[in-house]
């Protein structure tokens, strides 16, 4: 008698893809509330073939031939190559994500006119979009080049045949969560259909070589909609993000096979769509005729590239019995910690004050180098004393007060000085054997007292 087909069911979490067998509250992998999913498991994991095929008996690498790897895709937009590592790789998967209307089909439909215009053939597959609307779009981005094919569809199957036909150098899919995969009963979005239609597309390019970016929704809070799995799927994982209230976004790169991660891309959006800023520092910066108290500009680094950023702080007379300790751009267990440093360093009675710092332009700042821009911009505010207005400040600052050397000083002193900064305090260890740029004073300090006193925060 053949043996009948069981549907099994499983639960799997949509944060971290953790499969049981049993329903929980919460997740047993990651500690996640209300997180999993109910799925029937109708196809077995043996009917996807491997997505990757190659000879069956292992080779030695140095005889392989890397000749196609190499040959990648530069998209000549500074800023873009910069995020993907110098351009695109033939099979490579990138996956864009980003909140809803933050641009992610206008950069993407950029990079398929542009590279369209130097005569690729590129596929745009769009699951939420109508024909005329992408047009729409296409010709407020500039004249709809030839080689720039389009299509509707939400079919898997359509779509992996329509590769296979017409052969495209460089495929767009926007978004993974309106694709459905064949035999996959769950709605489109559902973190099964995200991770076999994921699955399929890698299958279908990595076997043809064509490089190709997927759209990804992100969650309400932050995460790129669907299991961590696919992020592990894929090669490359850019992020879209930027502050409504202002134009400018970020392309952050999360993950990068090919290249280096952390790097970013800043872009303002305008009318006629994204726009490159080659020289970001200026939009992270404070415009002030005057110094003012509370501000300090900080030399960050994000990724490879060093932006100068205007860190803000706001130090008012708290009633209540849990003073306040807001932030906007870096975490609030820092401030806590930095204020706390500040406190018995400094002797200045934090405890009695509300503390707000902001970082100007929106910019997110998660190194250690800005702890004594921070520091510094809450003593300012509290002090009613502006540091000097051609003074930068940057360097990791330990509980017991001292500063400790960060990376990269030099390229941080380099910028300061090309935007018109004429001094710098930084920590002292590491600071005599560095390359100064001219014009530029040091002020080395040992912990955050010298520093305090040289930024003219405290009495000499
Ligand atoms: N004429 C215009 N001038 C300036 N900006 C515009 C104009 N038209 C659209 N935009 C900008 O483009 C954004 C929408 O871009 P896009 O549709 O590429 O976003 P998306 O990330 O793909 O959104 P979704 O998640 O809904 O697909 C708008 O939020 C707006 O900021
Ligand atoms: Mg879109």
């Amino acid at each position: 008698m053949p043996k009948k087909t069981k549907h099994k069911t499983e639960y799997l979490c949509s944060s971290c893809g953790h499969v049981s067998l049993r329903w929980f509250g919460k997740c047993p992998s990651c500690g996640k509330w209300d997180s999993l999913e109910e799925q029937v498991h109708e196809t077995p994991a043996a009917h996807r073939s491997a997505i990757l095929t190659g000879p069956d008996n292992p080779v030695q690498l140095s005889t392989v031939d890397t000749e196609s790897s190499e040959s990648r895709i530069p998209l000549e937009v500074e800023e873009l190559d910069r995020v993907l590592g110098g351009g695109l790789v033939p099979g490579g998967l990138v996956l864009l994500g980003g909140e809803p209307g933050i641009g992610k089909s206008t950069l993407l439909l950029q990079i398929l006119m542009r590279l369209s215009r130097r005569g690729m053939k590129v596929l745009y597959v769009s699951g939420e979009e109508s024909l005329s609307q992408i047009r729409m779009r296409a010709e407020r981005l500039g004249t709809c080049p030839e080689g720039l094919w389009s299509m509707c569809e939400c079919s898997l199957e359509k779509i992996q045949a329509t590769v296979k036909e017409l052969k495209p150098g460089f495929l767009a899919v926007d978004s993974i969560q309106t694709m459905s995969a064949p035999g996959i009963s769950s709605a489109p979005g559902s973190v099964v259909q995200v991770r076999e239609s994921t699955a399929i597309i890698m299958q279908v390019v990595k076997t043809m070589a064509i490089p190709t970016v997927i759209v990804g929704h992100v969650t309400k809070d932050g995460a790129i909609a669907g299991p961590r799995v696919l992020e592990h799927l894929v090669d490359t994982v850019l992020y879209f993000e930027g502050d409504r209230s202002h134009s400018f976004r970020l392309l952050r790169t999360v993950k990068n096979r090919y290249g280096p991660s952390f790097e970013i891309g800043v872009f303002e959006m305008t009318g006629k769509g994204l726009r490159q800023v080659t020289n970001p520092s200026r939009l992270f910066m404070g415009d002030h005729s005057n110094p003012v108290a509370g501000a300090v500009t900080v030399p960050c680094l994000e990724g490879t590239r060093p932006i100068m950023v205007e860190i803000q702080a706001l130090v008012t007379p708290s009633n209540m019995a849990m003073p306040r300790r807001t932030t906007t751009g870096i975490d609030s267990n820092r401030l806590a910690m930095l204020s706390a440093v500040a406190q018995r360093q400094l002797g200045i009675h934090l405890q009695e004050y509300d503390i707000f710092v902001n970082v100007a332009g929106g910019l997110k700042i998660a190194e250690p180098a800005a702890d004594l821009g921070i520091i510094a911009a809450v003593v300012s505010s509290v002090q009613e004393q502006p540091v000097p207005e051609t003074m930068a400040m940057f360097g990791e600052i330990s509980l017991t007060g001292e500063l400790r050397a960060v990376g990269r000083s030099e390229l941080r002193l380099r910028e300061a000085s090309r935007l018109g900064f004429s001094s710098c305090v930084l920590p002292k260890s590491g600071s005599s054997a560095l390359n100064v740029p001219e014009g530029m004073e040091l002020h080395s300090s040992p912990d955050i007292v010298h520093a305090m006193r040289c930024a003219g925060l405290l009495g000499v």
